[in-house]
């Protein structure tokens, strides 16, 4: 006798019924069905009655999206492990039937706008932005640019959340705008507003040269200080381990922006400076640990931090700059390095 799987399913018509209900059914399992082919066998087998939205079965045209066991997929491109599946439509949206919605939303963004050449100060203009399953914050400004005001500017490039030039503050939170789907994000606006502690060179565009320059200050390469071997510099499995966690960071700018430090101190080093430092640090093939103490040990440099954690909750790639800073301020007191606000102890 073959598995089954349980499908509780969504079922209401705004037209017949008073309130929506779950209905159950039992579905046979083979081998890589996806939700899709169980709703497909249930509309066939079971009960003809049930609507459902499908189309390219490719995952391209997302006329599938709706929530499966409480995570918005596409049926098609999801392929059943669980015994029970829970089907609900795409919140938000305005429901047609069952695990039908419309295909779009209008949802309201209420975006950060200011040109120094032209403005006095800041302002925020709204726009009305039709939303789609699997839409991102990126692509709702993007359509603002191409379709309604096209002196909106932004920053972007990889649309992958690798390059960091997406770096935004997103409905109270930092975020890259490319990673962030706005359907998700349950809210009928969307409010964007460029990094903080930045000067704003227009809209969501901010000056980013002071950033860079103290990037350059901690000298982000290795520093081997030994004549280079014949063959690649090897490191241990364990030594390598040391790097998980600290080669990941994108240079987005999130903690920097979300440091309370930052903004009281322009000269501050910053959680992604600090960090970027300690990823060298930490790499057994770089053997300039002094220097580079000494480089993050100044009046702007660690002690400055607080361990306040923003810069770790800011980061989108759930990276820990305020253990990087810890770990130097740890280093830095080991070495006997500390230099205070008042000169070295
Ligand atoms: S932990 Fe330190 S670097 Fe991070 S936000 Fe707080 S003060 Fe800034
Ligand atoms: S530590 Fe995180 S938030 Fe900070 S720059 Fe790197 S990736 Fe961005
Ligand atoms: S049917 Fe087109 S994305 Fe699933
Ligand atoms: S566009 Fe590159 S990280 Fe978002």
């Amino acid at each position: 006798m073959s598995e089954k799987v349980k499908f509780n399913i969504h079922r209401f018509d705004p037209e017949k019924d008073k309130e929506a209900i779950t209905k159950e059914y039992s579905v046979p399992l083979t081998e890589g069905m996806t939700v899709l082919d169980g709703l497909e066998y249930i509309q066939k087998n079971i009960d003809k009655t049930l609507s459902y939205k499908s189309s390219c079965r490719a995952g391209k045209c997302q006329s599938c999206a709706m929530v499966i066991n409480g995570s918005q997929a596409l049926a098609c491109q999801t392929v059943i492990k669980d015994k029970v599946i829970t089907l609900k439509p795409l919140p938000g949206m305005k429901l047609v039937k069952d695990l039908v919605v419309t295909p779009s939303k209008d949802i309201k963004f209420k975006v950060f706008r200011f040109d120094p050449d032209t403005d006095k100060k800041p302002y925020f203009k709204e726009y009305t932005v039709p939303v789609t399953f699997g839409m991102t914050v990126l692509e709702g400004l993007s359509y603002i640019q191409e379709y309604i005001d096209g002196s909106l500017v932004f920053r972007s490039s990889c649309r992958a959340g690798v390059c960091g030039s997406c770096g935004m503050h997103i409905n109270g939170k930092y975020r890259l705008s490319c990673e962030t789907q706005i359907l998700a994000l349950e809210a009928d606006v969307i409010t964007v507003k460029p990094i903080a502690h930045m000067k704003i060179l227009k809209d969501l565009i901010v000056d980013l040269e002071p950033f860079w320059e103290k990037y350059r200050s901690i000298k982000p390469y290795l520093i081997p200080g030994d004549p280079n071997p014949e063959i690649e510099r090897l490191q241990t499995q364990d030594e390598r381990e040391d790097l998980v966690g600290m080669i990941d960071c994108i240079l987005c700018g999130c903690c920097q922006g979300a440091c309370t430090m930052t903004g009281t101190d322009e000269d501050y080093l910053g959680p992604a400076i600090l960090f970027k430092a300690d990823r060298f640090v930490k790499d057994s093939r770089d053997k300039a640990l002094k220097e580079r103490i000494n480089l993050v040990g100044g009046d702007h440099g660690i002690w400055r931090c607080h361990t306040i954690y923003n810069c770790q909750v800011a980061c989108p790639k759930q990276l820990d700059p305020t253990g990087a800073i810890a770990d130097l301020k740890r280093k830095s007191i080991d070495r006997g390095t500390r230099i205070s606000f008042w000169g070295r102890i």
